[in-house]
């Protein structure tokens, strides 16, 4: 099988994805009971950033802690977890 086409860059709107490998969203179950995350989840996305990834896209995020029902993927309704999910989204642009 011939997978050059793989290894070819497409563009989002503006935004140009180096090749088309996309990491399909998979919860990690990993965030801390207050919805926060810490730097492991960033090692783990950095890393298959690293690896060469064109796309990640990361696993879900519940709005609030009553939708998550116990799963720890993280709430949104919180501001205080905008500066990790940036880092978060700050370091696979790095890795790249
Ligand atoms: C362990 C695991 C976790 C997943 N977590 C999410 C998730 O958080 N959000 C989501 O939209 N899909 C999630 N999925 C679905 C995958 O992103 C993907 O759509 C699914 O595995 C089907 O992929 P396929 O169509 O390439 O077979 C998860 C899948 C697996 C196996």
């Amino acid at each position: 099988m011939n997978y050059e086409k793989l290894f070819t860059l497409f563009y989002i709107g503006k935004m140009k994805v180096k090749n088309r490998i996309v990491m399909s969203p998979m919860g990690l179950n990993a965030a801390h009971a207050d919805g926060t995350i810490d730097n492991d989840e960033i090692d783990y996305f950095e890393e298959r950033a690293r690896g060469g990834t064109g796309m990640i896209i990361v696993g879900c995020q519940f709005l609030t802690q009553e939708l998550a029902q116990g799963s720890l993927e993280g709430y949104l309704d919180r501001t205080y977890v905008i500066p990790q999910l940036t880092n978060l989204c700050s370091s696979g642009i790095k890795a790249k």
